[in-house]
């Protein structure tokens, strides 16, 4: 660390004492307080998790089969919480050995360290995933509902194997389910209509599922020829969660433009041939705890030793970017923004370095490989101008990496960029947060991120406004340690109070008293 002024250490050693006073009491819902609730409230309920990507894979290679936890936001959050309930996850098997390693049915015992539950996987085609997954969720669903310039494109064979594949995702859960008291919590995009093939096997099964990627205003949504279906299919569920309430309230407005039925604004609620459907939202966070043990552990500190001779970094400031390799990130605008802030202070050559942690994703799909192209182009381009010796501007790590593995970098680095043009979440800006331990980073967040309504101490600047970006981490890079401290110590508050745990005790706890309130029951209102 730089040698800072005696007045700034004792800021420092101030707010470090106060952290230490936090995790000793931590002001956050815990993985116990989540175990107690599940005890009570699902002692005779199964869990059943359903989502198209799986939260382990079993792969193939020279030295043998080997395992990865899947490294989305989404896929890392959840696994605790089903974890902590022994509760069942159903998803694609994708990896190269999962069949290798599962029972005739499907079935493995994961987190594959410590078993806690049973990954039922679901075998897909090669044609089903193009038509499925690169087709209709991801060339039509995600740009439809991400604004970022990519059109989307609708093709009814993609549609009808859409509804195909969603339909045996339900006839897998109904299975997992059995003839029991089962919660079916669903996620995402890719199962749309997958509640509504549940419910007509099984009406009494409780399906709330969860939208993770923004959702559009009415007029986006009209140009999908087949909105009133989806938006008949989420309809099955009992509960429809989102990250921010706007997205909620776009929902209730595009039911109402494209579908017969009866919206309450008032209680955020849709009722349809009888049955209700509660729309509501709740902010996903991260294990904010484990994070934090992680970046303080032994085995950070010598990767950051280790990484920061390799790269020649010496003493210099790090920035650092983490994101999926895909169009809605803005990673090219982020690179225009360091290029720029490289030309208008020059002071930074040779002493800041940008690192940016690529992860491939969808690369079927030729949008995303033109992500690919453009940010190496970037990357080596402000290399060339800017470079200084050994030391890069900018340094591209593009490839699949273990969370572990990038813990470092976040604890590394002075300052986060999350710059996503569109985001339904982004849990990179949360993950940073919950790393820094130390206080020492600032947060440069993009607005049209979910998370920017919670983090509102991060530095908030648009992608759309490459001068004004660099700006912003210019101004990260000299910002006084009091108020970088001041910034980080309340962002963390945030992290930790809106945790992984609060999101799945508060979706689930909430689902359950909105349920009781639909079937007549007398409870407690349930906090909008
Ligand atoms: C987003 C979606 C998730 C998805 C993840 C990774 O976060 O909301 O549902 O799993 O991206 O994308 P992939 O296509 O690799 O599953």
């Amino acid at each position: 660390m730089a040698s800072f002024p005696r007045r700034v250490k004792a800021a420092l050693h101030r707010a470090a004492d106060r952290e230490r006073v936090r995790r000793d009491a931590p002001p956050h819902t815990s993985h116990e307080d989540l175990l107690r609730w599940a005890r009570q409230h699902l002692a005779s309920t199964r869990l059943i998790v359903v989502s198209n990507r799986e939260p382990y894979s079993h792969l193939r290679t020279e030295q043998g089969v080997r395992w990865t936890r899947n490294p989305g936001g989404l896929t890392v959050a959840l696994d605790s919480v089903v974890s902590a309930l022994r509760g069942v996850w159903v998803a694609h098997g994708s990896g190269s050995a999962d069949r290798q390693r599962s029972d005739p049915s499907g079935r493995v015992q994961v987190p594959p360290e410590r078993p806690a539950y049973t990954l039922r996987r679901l075998w897909l085609t090669r044609e089903d995933q193009q038509l499925y997954y690169s087709g209709f969720s991801n060339g039509a669903l995600w740009p439809l509902c991400h604004i970022a310039y990519v059109r989307p494109r609708f093709a009814r064979p993609e549609w009808e194997r859409y509804l195909d594949v969603n339909r045996r995702f339900a006839e897998a859960a109904l299975e997992e389910a059995g003839d029991g008291p089962a919660l079916l919590l669903l996620q995402d995009y890719h199962l749309a209509c997958c509640a509504r093939f549940v419910k007509e096997r099984r009406p009494d099964l409780p399906c709330i599922l969860f939208w993770h990627i923004p959702w559009p205003n009415p007029e986006v949504l009209r140009r999908l020829p087949w909105r009133a279906e989806i938006l008949d299919g989420l309809l099955a569920n009992d509960v429809l969660g989102l990250h921010v309430r706007q997205h909620a309230l776009n929902f209730l407005d595009s039911v109402a433009d494209a579908l017969e039925a009866r919206v309450d604004r008032e209680r955020m609620a849709v009722e349809r041939a009888g049955h209700r459907t509660w729309v509501r939202h709740f902010p996903i966070g991260v294990n904010a705890a484990e994070i934090a043990a992680l970046a303080d552990s032994a085995a950070t500190d010598a990767a950051v030793r280790r990484l920061r001779e390799e790269h020649a970094l010496g003493e210099g400031q790090i920035g650092v970017g983490v994101d999926r390799l895909d169009y809605t990130k803005g990673i090219p605008e982020r690179l225009d923004a360091v290029e720029r802030l490289l030309e208008k202070h020059p002071r930074w050559r040779g002493r800041f370095t940008f690192i940016q942690i690529g992860v491939p994703s969808r690369v079927e799909l030729p949008e995303y490989r033109e992500v690919v192209r453009q940010v190496e182009a970037k990357a080596a381009r402000i290399n060339r101008l800017h470079g200084r010796g050994d030391r890069k501007a900018v340094l591209l790590r593009i490839g699949h990496h273990d969370f572990r593995d990038i813990v470092p970098f976040y604890r590394m680095a002075d300052l986060c960029a999350v710059t996503s043009l569109h985001d339904g979440m982004n849990l990179v800006a949360k993950e940073y947060v919950a790393a820094k331990t130390d206080l020492q980073g600032t947060l440069v967040l993009s607005p049209f991120t979910g998370a920017s309504r919670e983090l509102e101490r991060a530095l908030i600047a648009t992608p759309y406004d490459v001068d004004g970006l660099a700006e912003a981490l210019h101004q990260a890079l000299v910002m006084p340690e009091s108020e970088r401290i001041a910034r980080m110590s309340a962002l963390r508050d945030a992290v930790f109070r809106s945790n992984i745990f609060d999101w799945a005790m508060g979706l689930m706890d909430t689902a359950q008293r909105l349920m009781l309130r639909s079937h007549g029951a007398e409870v407690t209102p349930a906090p909008h």
